[in-house]
Order: C-alpha cells, then sequence, then structure tokens
C-alpha cells in the first residue's frame, strides 16, 4: 500500500514558556519539526502532510520544502481531530502512519517496522516501557495480552494508571478505516478532546488485528512539552551522534561534550578533545586531531592534519598534515594544500595557499592565491578591500612576506621575492628580488619630551 505521512504539529506547546510555536524549538540547531520531516523522508511515503494551528505561518515559513502539504487546523480539539484535518488530502488505499511534531528522534528503521505491520485490516501502534509513564497514555491488554485500547492518564483508573506500557502516539492504520473510526470519535472524556487513541479501540471492536510494537530504545520516542525535556532530548541526540563517531573509529575524550549537528564522515583514529562543535557537512581523514573549544561548519580536513585549541572553521578545506590553531579562524572559500601552516590570530577568507605555505602570526589573508612554501611574515594584511570592491592578491612559489606587510590588492608578489618587513606594497613585486617600502629612520638630535608643570 502506498504511504502518507502525517505530522501533527499544530499544538502550542504552553508548557514551554515561549514566542516560538513548540515544533520550531532548536533540537542540534534545527527545528524540531525539522527532524521528524527528515526522518518521514527516509521512508520515501508518497506524500507528507503537516497539521498545523499554532503559529501557523511562522511553522510554514521555517519549513519551504515545496513538497510538503499542510493543513490547518484553526482550533486545537485534540490529536484526533488534528488528524481529520489531513484525510481529506489522502486517497482511501493509503497506509497513513501519524508522526508528532515534538517526538523527534523516533528513527526510520522503527517506523518502517511499523508501516509493515499495519495494512488494510491492521493496525499498528509504537508503545514504550518507561520507568515513569505519568502523563501518557496507557496500553491496556487482555488476559491473553492483545492490544484493547488505550487509556489516556486522567482518564484512567487506578489499575490502568499501574501500566508501564505507554502509548507514544505514533501509529500506522489504513486511511479507509481511520476516516471511519474518526467520523465516529466523541469527546466525552477528562479534556474534552477528540481523542486519536479512541481508535484503537474502534478497530479492536471492528476485529482488526492491533499490534503494539514496544520501541527498543525509549530515547527514541521522548516528547518534548518543557525545556527540560528539550534538554534531555539535546543530550539523547548527542550521545546517539558521539557514539556513531567512536563506531567510525574515532576517539571522543568525553562523548558528553562533543556536539554533532550535521553530517560527519570520519576516518579512523580520529581523535576529538572537549568542547567540539560540528555542523553542516564535515569530512576528517584519518588520525585528524580536533583540540578543545573548536567549531568546524562544512569542512573536510585531510589525514594527519591537527586543529589546535579555540578554532573556528567555516567552508574551508585543508589537505593532509596541516596544521591550525590554536585561535584561528578559517572562513568560507578557504583551501589549504597539504602541509599548510596556519598560526593563532590569523584570518583566512577566501583563499587559496600552496603546499607547505605558513602564515603562524596575527595575519589577514583574504581574497588571494599563495603559491607553494610562501612564509607569511606576522602581521601581514591583505588590503583586499577599497570600500567599495574586493581585490586579490597573488603570491608566487617560495616568496617571504616580512612581518608588517600591507598588501594593497590588486597585487602580484613573484615566486622567490622577499618583501622587507614593514612594507606597504601596493605595486607588482617582482620575483627573486628585495621589494621594500620603508621611510627613513630619523633620530631628532635635541628633543625633549613634553613635561607637566609643576604645581
Ligand atoms: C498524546 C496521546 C497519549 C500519548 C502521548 C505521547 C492522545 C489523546 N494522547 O497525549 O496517549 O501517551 O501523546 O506523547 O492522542 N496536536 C495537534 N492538535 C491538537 C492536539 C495535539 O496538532 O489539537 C499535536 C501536538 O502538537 C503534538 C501532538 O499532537 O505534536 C501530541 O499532542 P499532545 O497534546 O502533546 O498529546 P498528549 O496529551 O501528550
Ligand atoms: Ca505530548
Amino acid at each position: 500500500m502506498p504511504l502518507s505521512i502525517v505530522i501533527l504539529a499544530a499544538g502550542q506547546g504552553k508548557r514551554m514558556r515561549s514566542y516560538l510555536p513548540k515544533v520550531l524549538q532548536p533540537l542540534a540547531g534545527r527545528p524540531l519539526l525539522a527532524h521528524v520531516v527528515a526522518t518521514a523522508r527516509q521512508l520515501h511515503p508518497a506524500a507528507i502532510h503537516i497539521v498545523h494551528g499554532h503559529g501557523g505561518d511562522q511553522v510554514r515559513a521555517a519549513l519551504p520544502d515545496a513538497d510538503l502539504a499542510w493543513a490547518l487546523q484553526a482550533e486545537q480539539l485534540g490529536t484526533g481531530h488534528a488528524l481529520m484535518q489531513a484525510l481529506p488530502g489522502i486517497p482511501d488505499g493509503h497506509t497513513v502512519l501519524v508522526l508528532y511534531g515534538d517526538v523527534p528522534l523516533v528513527r526510520a528503521g522503527t517506523l518502517a517496522g511499523l508501516v509493515d505491520r499495519a495494512g488494510p485490516q491492521a493496525l499498528a501502534l509504537l508503545s514504550a516501557v518507561l520507568p515513569d509513564p505519568a502523563g501518557y497514555g496507557r496500553v491496556i491488554r487482555d488476559r491473553a495480552g492483545r492490544v484493547v485500547r488505550i487509556v489516556e492518564h486522567r482518564d484512567a483508573n487506578h489499575k490502568e494508571l499501574a501500566v508501564a506500557e505507554v502509548n507514544t502516539g505514533l501509529l500506522a492504520a489504513p486511511a479507509a478505516a481511520l476516516r471511519r473510526w474518526l467520523a465516529g470519535l466523541g469527546r466525552d472524556n477528562a479534556q474534552g478532546e477528540y481523542y486519536l487513541t479512541d481508535c484503537i479501540g474502534a478497530a479492536v471492536r471492528e476485529g482488526l488485528a492491533v499490534e503494539a510494537v514496544i520501541a527498543v530504545s525509549p530515547a527514541e520516542v521522548l516528547g518534548v512539552n518543557d525545556r527540560m525535556q528539550l534538554a534531555e532530548v539535546e543530550a539523547a541526540h548527542r550521545r546517539e551522534r558521539a557514539f556513531e563517531l567512536m563506531q567510525a573509529g574515532a576517539t571522543l575524550i568525553d562523548p558528553a561534550r562533543v556536539d554533532v549537528r550535521g553530517s560527519v564522515a570520519c576516518g579512523q583514529d580520529v581523535v576529538l578533545d572537549v568542547n567540539v562543535i560540528l555542523t553542516g557537512q564535515v569530512r576528517l581523514g584519518d588520525r585528524v586531531r580536533i583540540g578543545p573549544n573548536c567549531v568546524l561548519s562544512d569542512c573536510e580536513l585531510g589525514a594527519d592534519t591537527e586543529v589546535r585549541a579555540n578554532c573556528v572553521i567555516e567552508g574551508a578545506s585543508a589537505g593532509e598534515r596541516c596544521q591550525i590553531g590554536p585561535f584561528a579562524r578559517l572562513r568560507p572559500g578557504t583551501r589549504l594544500a597539504d602541509g599548510v601552516h596556519i598560526g593563532n590570530f590569523v584570518e583566512v577568507k577566501n583563499s587559496v595557499l600552496g603546499p607547505g605555505s605558513k602564515a603562524n602570526h596575527l595575519s589577514y589573508v583574504g581574497d588571494a592565491d599563495i603559491g607553494a612554501r610562501v612564509n607569511v611574515g606576522a602581521g601581514t594584511v591583505t588590503c583586499n578591500y577599497d570600500g567599495a570592491n574586493k581585490h586579490r592578491t597573488t603570491i608566487g612559489d617560495g616568496a617571504f612576506i616580512g612581518s608588517g606587510t600591507m598588501l594593497i590588492a590588486p597585487v602580484t608578489v613573484g615566486e622567490e621575492a622577499t618583501i622587507g618587513a614593514g612594507s606597504t606594497i601596493a605595486h607588482p613585486a617582482p620575483a627573486g628580488k628585495l621589494t621594500l617600502e620603508r621611510n627613513r629612520q630619523q633620530t631628532i638630535q635635541g628633543w625633549k619630551r613634553p613635561r607637566k608643570a609643576p604645581k
């Protein structure tokens, strides 16, 4: 059967005490709902419907993907009512998988298992056994262990409250049957809402097969209702991503202090020290070492490259055996060849440095094409911006740029050229020669330093 996924995301999330709709609260830097949509996509459904209501325009703007179908639930009358808003857009022959916008860690594999168990005459729901089931709906089974119905915490009696198996809310069922059951829902319950969970009882009464699949890891069904749970989910996400890195062969000095907020491809014997944040697409070659307090976004580092403490690297690539930092910043468009050294308080932007080149101290390298084996002395600045346009600096292989040099772009320094320290270079510096620009040093005879008059 074709699959349609419905994500319920209309709730306000009062307990967050936030101006932001709950499903837009960030987990690992992205909205909760974006995580759920990404997982839904892994199942390759025919359609993804999102039921939105609270903060509707804001929610839609946060997920601009053109293929998402939006259903408005103007008034939040319960989960059953929410699903009803999306059903008109779903053909009878489809299996419907219901997800929650505030349950972000559920795995695609778990969901595929649920969908497999649902069919024209079968409903599958995801349950979990929790040490503290308070607040959740309970899964009520008969003596033979068959699911009979779900009872909400607030509607449960003493005996039902003792049940530890809870409803996660996620379920898969045939669209035609859901349409029938939802039409028959009442709101005669403690919350005066249309409960989606009442469909379970309806399915049992009709003699459909109802199966509760127990989630292997309770972390994947964690819901976010308040900021404490948001932090728990963030921690669970961090732990999972850290385990993936370790499985790939990386050593994490403290897995609780490495945050993967994107996708990381990692070689063997990579070492990540504490407080490292990886975002976007990051590729780390074999034996790459990342020191403490580094932020790496969308970058690729070759084998044996070392990033020392306190570096920020974004949109950059480095070859093998490079040394970066401590305290270096590589900005978008930086490409370092093999064996490049970038030292402390050096900023590189939109520039290429050839093999073995070094900029070790206090420099700005922007919009520059630097050859191989170039030494960029301390305090060198490529003056790339004239207030309106950016200009490039080109430096040939083997050049030596003395400390404190201002390179006024556009400008070219030839191969093996030497620039004397303290020069301001605005014209081409020829290959193989010493070029310097310096005023004659003067000492003024008889000069006296001014002094304050005695009172
Ligand atoms: C629901 C289940 C409960 C389960 C729990 C798991 C029902 C009646 N109860 O309870 O059995 O244990 O989830 O977390 O389904 N939503 C809407 N529109 C609405 C109401 C809710 O879109 O009118 C959305 C919310 O945004 C949220 C999801 O549905 O994403 C769940 O709603 P919530 O109010 O949190 O349900 P619970 O009371 O926690
Ligand atoms: Ca909830």
